[in-house]
């Protein structure tokens, strides 16, 4: 344990002030250290009052702060802002995390959507980017994003009853209106994934409302605020379970229960082309496959989707 964890934990297990003179007998280094150590981890978005008497951890339900993490506590980076959390994710991936290291922000800059679209990333929304090393065929990793809007489709419909499905290839929406995106990024060695960085935006406490129509929040649904802690820690419970057990078909087969894609006419936007027809269904590695008006049948890997 570092000094830092030394100090929230005593403060933890105290619902009251905890005086500099305490911590520093507790911890054997000066009352200046612990102050400075303090300071670093306000800076660090820990909430510490600091009173004449002492230091007191103000309980907060919905802090994104590493110590509130409990066990996961070591998987957590924290921002309380970034530019994205997929630059702050790629950088610690290429330099060697572990497997399921997560990086939060509580806001983003220059938050990055799917096609080269900006992030809106304001405050109250569920903004993280999770780095996973799958040992899967490279040619399989599609499926890792289709299995992460599962995930957390999952958690929105068993933890907040709420009727969330999935529009081809991993949006959420609830209604016409979206919740939650997902982009990722990742890089192999040979044909091996070395990492990927799976972003995820949820739509929380913010408002995207108010910035497209088409957008929804957890917070507008339910009438209520709801502490982003619990969403993200069900969230990495299920897809790291996910991961260790990672059965392609079953991955498919709960996308296709969840999707209000198939069956629809759908107009897909890839890059420089576009490609019109009726959403036939999904292939074994996540591709949408169309029949266009001519009668052919094509299928889609990548792209922008749209139900007409
Ligand atoms: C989409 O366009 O639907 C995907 C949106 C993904 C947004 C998330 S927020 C966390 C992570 N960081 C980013 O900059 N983007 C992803």
């Amino acid at each position: 344990m570092t000094p830092k964890d030394k100090i929230i934990s005593l403060l933890k297990s105290v619902d009251d002030v905890v005086s500099g003179e305490v911590l520093s007998e507790r911890l054997g280094i000066s009352r200046v250290s612990i102050w400075k150590h303090i300071q670093g981890l306000v800076q660090q978005g820990a909430a510490i009052e600091t009173t004449p008497k002492g230091y007191r951890l103000l309980q907060d339900p919905d802090s994104l702060t590493p110590w509130a993490f409990g066990e996961r506590q070591a998987q957590i980076h924290y921002f309380p802002e970034t530019t994205s959390t997929m630059n702050e994710a790629i950088e610690l991936a290429r330099e060697g995390c572990p497997d399921f290291s997560v990086v939060v922000a509580e806001r983003q800059t220059e938050g990055r959507g799917r096609m080269q679209r900006t992030w809106a990333s304001g405050d109250g929304g569920l903004y993280f980017t999770l780095v996973v090393r799958p040992a899967i065929p490279l040619q399989l990793v599609g499926l890792v994003n289709l299995a992460a809007a599962v995930d957390m489709a999952e958690v929105l419909r068993e933890h907040y009853e709420v009727d969330a499905c999935l529009k081809w290839p991993n949006d959420i929406l609830v209604g016409q209106r979206k919740i939650c995106g997902i982009l990722s990024q990742m890089e192999a060695e040979g044909d091996q994934v070395a990492y990927m960085g799976i972003g995820v935006g949820l739509n929380v406490n913010n408002a995207p409302e108010t910035e497209t129509p088409v957008a929804v929040s957890l917070k507008h649904l339910l009438g209520r605020p709801v502490p982003r802690r619990e969403i993200l820690l069900a969230f990495l419970d299920r897809f790291e379970q996910r991961i260790r057990t990672f059965d392609p078909a079953v991955v498919i087969e709960q996308w296709k229960a969840f999707n209000v894609t198939v069956g629809q006419r759908v107009r897909v936007f890839i890059l420089q082309e576009t490609v019109e027809g009726l959403a036939m269904d999904v292939d074994a590695q996540g591709g949408l496959i169309l029949k266009q008006d001519d009668g052919t049948l094509r299928t889609v890997i990548y792209g922008d989707c749209f139900h007409q």
